[in-house]
């Protein structure tokens, strides 16, 4: 009984400690209190913009720290956290400055970059094993050589810091160092890469985008590294031509004494000859290849033919030609291939039978878009069960999808786009449950679709699918399987009825249904879906009936419809707007002046050719973002409203064949980056502004044809040096062409009388 106790105890006190040593890694130990100095000292030399190291607070414990981790016995400090890791993966591919792709988030995310200076009472801790300072950004600064004399490091990531210059040798003195990230700093060179070889227990090493044109040994230095496992030289060798310099193809044969090469990334590489890459046939033990950009022509075979560990295999951006039959027979364990963006000229059902028998049940990912593959889809297709991702877009396919497709259940993604298959969909399709992908666009498809290619698409979420001769009217009381959050179908024979199916659509957020042969009235139920669209095109239907209010919407398009009544209300998400062609009548200030709802983020308006009458309201400056306004063909009347001249984003302004009159307001003058102003067809009057020519700097079309202008063309007109339509016909104008017009450039078209 007692022993039972006890041990019950024991137990309780392990929970107890595991929780406390969970919570609070460094418990008991205090930090070293020169340790704690050292680190202070190195925070004083940081720029700390979003005050990470708040927690960096003079005479606490250093242990407790945020990034600092503490031996739990000694209380030396032996892990330096300071790396930023991004949720978002894309997070750092846009430009800091570009203001265009600002969000909170990424404005938060670069922010919290630490920067200034690494100062040298790093050095202090002698017990440091682990130091990643990863993503951020030291811009301009040379690595510290003190870093070389840090000889515990065993993990070293400096990855994207923006350092730059020589990397220092001193660094091969880190015999211990077993990861070394120096990747991703664009500045970075090195002359000489011996020093590496002095890393005896490295497994990583990732010098992507370091400049080593100069650094002809660097082979030399690392096959003396029996460990290494990965490595990465993304966009390192500038170039390697065997053709004119025997002497690098020498250096790249150092490369098979690699054997524990298991990951080797040369991707965006110039390899001017394949047969540079012959020694890669000895890395038995690679499983991960990347060769994608690195200038591959012709028939590059024998090099990965004995490769038998491969699972991925990037060959994607270059320009092959031809697949060997054979070469990839012995890969295995292929799990994912991308021969994407080549030349490949071959029958697909070539590429399809040369896989490897041996990974038809492993093979997940096959990418062969973008080449120039002809023939038919052979059967076999079917026999591949895993494939989850499967892209052919970009080629000349011809005849249908075999009906084997069905048989791959695990398929997520089947891109055929931009081919010819000049058939109709298998029904079979309908049972890839799986599918969440489905591209056929553009591929000549023909035929009837029916529920059944669709029977259990439960997880689609993309289905496009535009420009083919496809029909599909369904049982108007279908319900579809999935919920997609983007359906394209132009040009598919839909109506005349409007689908019903989509008021189950309950995600979608991207639809076009143009050019589809839809009449009628749009069923009340489409204005109440509640799902937050961004684009939304109905344009060349044959659609009818007014609309009180557009959808909730970034982009309506309407275009070439036969839609009446007064503008609808829209909503202040809106940016792209086309409702030209139709017979819309009645004022415009309703829809921009007097609405409660202010469209400030309108960027694009096109009611061209319609039936609006009463003038131009003068409410322009409630749309400061408009760039294209375009309101032709209707029966405008009155002056031109002076307060056009606040839109200064506007680089298309078209107010032709309407029924204005007045003159030109001075006002518009302000619009510096107007590129087209088409007045032609009015009434106006008065004579032609000169400011055309001193402000409107960046004038490509003016068209001023058929008013009632009077008066000399102005000499200021030839300062236009972009101006290639110039039209001042079909007015009251006097006098003689400017002598200036001379030194015009060439126009493509110029009319004066
Ligand atoms: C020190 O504490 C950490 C965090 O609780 C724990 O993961 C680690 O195993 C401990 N190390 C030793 C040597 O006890
Ligand atoms: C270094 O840090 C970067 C960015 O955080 C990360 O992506 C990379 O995997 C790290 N390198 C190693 C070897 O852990
Ligand atoms: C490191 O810090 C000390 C004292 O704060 C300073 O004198 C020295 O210049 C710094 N060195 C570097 C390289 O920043
Ligand atoms: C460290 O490396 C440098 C340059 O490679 C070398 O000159 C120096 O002797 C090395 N120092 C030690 C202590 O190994
Ligand atoms: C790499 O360095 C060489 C000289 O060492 C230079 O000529 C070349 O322009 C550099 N390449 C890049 C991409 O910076
Ligand atoms: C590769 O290793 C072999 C045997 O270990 C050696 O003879 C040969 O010189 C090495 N090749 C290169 C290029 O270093
Ligand atoms: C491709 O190269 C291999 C090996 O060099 C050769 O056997 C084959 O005939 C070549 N194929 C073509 C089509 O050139
Ligand atoms: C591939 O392996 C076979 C048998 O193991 C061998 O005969 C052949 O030379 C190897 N090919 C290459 C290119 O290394
Ligand atoms: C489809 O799968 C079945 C069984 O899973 C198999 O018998 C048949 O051969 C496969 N068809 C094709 C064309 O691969
Ligand atoms: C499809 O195109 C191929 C190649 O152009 C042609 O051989 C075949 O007869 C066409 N099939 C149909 C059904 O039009
Ligand atoms: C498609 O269906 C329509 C109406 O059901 C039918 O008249 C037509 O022949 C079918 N077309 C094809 C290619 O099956
Ligand atoms: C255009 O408006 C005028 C009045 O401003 C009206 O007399 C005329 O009938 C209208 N024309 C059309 C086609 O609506």
């Amino acid at each position: 009984m007692r022993a039972v106790t006890i041990s019950l105890f024991g137990f309780l006190l392990v929970i107890a400690a595991t929780i406390i040593s969970f919570c609070d890694g460094n418990s008991n130990v205090l930090c070293i209190e020169s340790e704690r100095q050292a680190l202070s000292k190195f925070k004083q030399h940081l720029i700390d913009r979003s005050n990470r190291l708040s927690s960096w607070v003079e005479g606490e414990d250093c242990c407790e720290w945020v990034g600092v981790f503490c031996n739990n016995f000694t209380g030396h400090v032996k892990e330096l956290h300071l790396g930023l890791h991004s949720s978002s993966p894309d997070i750092e591919l846009d430009d800091e400055r570009d203001v265009y792709f600002q969000s909170p988030e990424r404005n938060a995310y670069f922010r919290s970059k630490l920067g200034g200076k690494i100062n040298l009472s790093l050095i202090e801790l002698k017990h440091l094993s682990f130091l990643d300072l990863s993503n951020n950004d030291f811009g301009g600064l040379a690595i510290p050589e003190f870093i070389g004399s840090m000889k515990s490091l065993t993990y070293l990531n400096l990855s994207s810091v923006k350092f730059s210059r020589a990397i220092p040798h001193n660094l091969g003195n880190l015999s211990k160092l077993h990861y070394l990230d120096l990747g991703h700093n664009s500045f970075f060179e090195a002359k000489t890469l011996q020093w590496v070889s002095g890393l005896s227990s490295l497994q990583y090493l990732d010098l992507s985008d370091a400049n080593l044109t100069k650094a002809t040994d660097w082979l030399q230095a690392t096959h003396k590294l029996p460990s290494l496992v990965e490595l990465h030289f993304l966009r390192s060798i500038v170039s390697i031509d065997l053709s004119s310099n025997g002497v690098e193809g020498v250096i790249l044969n150092g490369f098979q004494n690699i054997s524990s090469l298991k990951f080797l990334d040369l991707s965006w590489n110039s390899f001017s000859s394949s047969s540079t890459l012959i020694w890669l046939s000895n890395l038995n033990r690679l499983q991960f290849l990347g060769l994608r950009g690195v200038s591959l022509q012709g028939n590059f075979s024998i090099a990965i033919r004995n490769l038998s560990s491969l699972t991925h295999l990037d060959l994607s951006d270059n320009q092959l030609e031809i697949i060997e039959p054979k070469c990839l027979e012995s890969l295995c364990n292929l799990r994912e291939m991308d021969l994407s963006n080549n030349g490949i000229d071959q029958e697909v059902s070539e590429i399809i039978e040369s896989l490897p028998r041996c990974s038809l049940d492993r093979l997940e990912s096959l990418n062969v878009a973008s080449n120039q593959l002809s023939g038919c889809l052979p059967d076999q297709l079917g026999q591949f069960i895993n494939l989850a991702y499967l892209s052919l877009s970009g080629n000349s396919i011809s005849g249908p999808i075999p009906f084997s497709i069905a048989n791959l259940s695990s398929l997520k993604l089947l891109d055929v786009a931009y081919n010819r298959l000049n058939a109709t969909l298998p029904q079979s399709l309908g049972q890839l449950g799986n599918l969440e992908h489905l591209d056929v666009s553009n591929t000549m498809l023909e035929g009837n679709i029916s529920e059944m290619h669709f029977s259990n698409l439960k997880r689609l979420r993309l289905f496009w699918a535009s420009n083919n001769m496809l029909t599909f009217k369904p049982n108007p009381s279908w319900i579809p399987p999935f919920h997609c959050e983007s359906i394209k179908l132009r040009s598919w024979h839909i109506g005349p009825q409007f689908p019903q199916w989509l008021q189950f659509q309950k995600n979608l957020s991207v639809l076009d249904i143009s050019h589809a042969e839809i009449s009628g009235v749009i069923p009340i139920w489409f204005w109440n879906l509640s799902t937050q669209f961004d684009h939304i095109n109905l344009s060349y239907n044959h659609l009818i009936g007014e609309i009180s209010y557009l959808p909730k919407s970034r982009t309506v398009d309407l275009m070439s419809n036969l839609f009446t009544g007064p503008l609808p209300r829209a909503n202040s998400h809106l940016e792209f707007l086309f409702l030209s062609k139709n017979l819309f009548s009645g004022s415009l200030s309703n829809f921009l002046c007097n609405s409660s709802t202010k469209l400030d983020a309108l960027d694009l308006l096109d009611i061209e050719s319609n039936l609006l009458s009463g003038e131009i309201p003068d409410c322009w400056e409630n749309q400061p973002m408009l760039g294209v306004l375009n309101l032709g063909n209707n029966n405008l009347t009155g002056k031109i409203s002076r307060s056009l001249g606040s839109l200064r984003n506007i680089m298309s302004l078209k107010l032709r064949t309407n029924n204005l009159f007045g003159e030109v307001p001075s006002t518009l003058q302000h619009l510096a980056y107007m590129v087209i102003l088409d007045l032609s067809e009015n009434q106006l009057t008065g004579s032609i502004p000169a400011w055309n020519g001193d402000k409107l700097l960046n004038l490509v079309v003016l068209n001023l044809r058929s008013n009632k202008f009077q008066a000399h063309i102005p000499d200021q007109i030839c300062s236009l040096n972009s101006l290639h339509f110039l039209d001042l016909g079909y007015n009251n104008i006097s006098g003689a062409i400017p002598k200036c017009f001379s030194n015009l450039k060439p126009l493509d078209q110029f009319y004066v009388l």
